[in-house]
């Protein structure tokens, strides 16, 4: 007998994908992962809309998101907030030493892209988070609108997350000009929560100033994730 949830994710896994795990281990840096990783490029990258790398990491998703923040954001990031998981960016990025200022909206209300643009007009912050699917209230914000604005600052690095709406909904991630869109394996994928994929490392490639050792300055006590 299996459970049932009735929530977002982690949802129930196939059978044969549930075999496909069964298999015997491959050594994680052999060349037989690393012909593993390059063959599952192409069908991620056609599932993100995106001709860069699609990483994957072996943590939760608030593994890839707190990494994003460490390896991306020097001066501030204003954390766009409308609920549960969108409040806890916050927090996270406090704690990741991190200059980080809330842009509130109410619970269950989207993202208002004019919010956005008046705050990223202040020239405080490098880098936005935002939530597409805020799953606590299952509300979610005009990606396009808000990286409409987005686009207007190019110096601000944008991580999207896309851990309840992704692959239910196209994400044009280069279209968009998304520079890291990330998403966890375990909701509407349905697969087991030990992969998350997170393009792209154009981010840093696309803001010239920013040297690739952000993470490694980090003041903060907590683990880094360097990309
Ligand atoms: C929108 C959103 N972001 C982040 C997370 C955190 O994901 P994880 O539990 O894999 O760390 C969740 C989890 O439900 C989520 O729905």
């Amino acid at each position: 007998m299996s459970n049932r949830l009735y929530i977002p994710g982690p949802l129930t896994v196939s059978e044969d994908i549930i075999q496909a795990m069964r298999k015997p281990m491959i050594g994680h840096r052999s060349k037989d992962f690393v012909a593993l990783y390059e063959d599952m490029q192409p069908r991620l990258q056609k599932m993100f809309f995106t001709q860069d790398p699609v990483y994957l990491g072996t943590s939760s998703a608030w593994g890839v998101m707190e990494g994003a923040l460490r390896n991306v954001c020097r001066k501030g990031v204003l954390n766009c907030m409308n609920g549960a998981f969108s409040d806890k960016w916050n927090d996270v990025a406090k704690r990741c030493g991190k200059y980080a200022e809330a842009l509130q909206f109410d619970w269950g209300k989207p993202i208002d892209p004019e919010a956005v643009r008046q705050a990223l007009a202040t020239g405080k912050f490098d880098c936005i988070t935002f939530i597409h699917s805020e799953t606590s209230t299952g509300t979610l914000s005009p990606i396009a609108d808000i990286m409409a604005v987005v686009r207007e600052f190019p110096d601000v690095i944008s991580i999207a997350d896309s851990v309840s709406s992704f692959s239910t909904l196209p994400i044009a991630k280069d279209e968009l000009g998304i520079d890291i869109l990330l998403t966890g394996s375990q909701k509407a994928l349905a697969l087991p929560l030990v992969w998350q994929f997170l393009p792209s490392a154009n981010a840093l490639a696309n803001v010239p100033s920013r040297a690739p050792t952000a993470a490694t300055t980090s003041t903060s006590s907590n683990s880094t994730i360097t990309m």
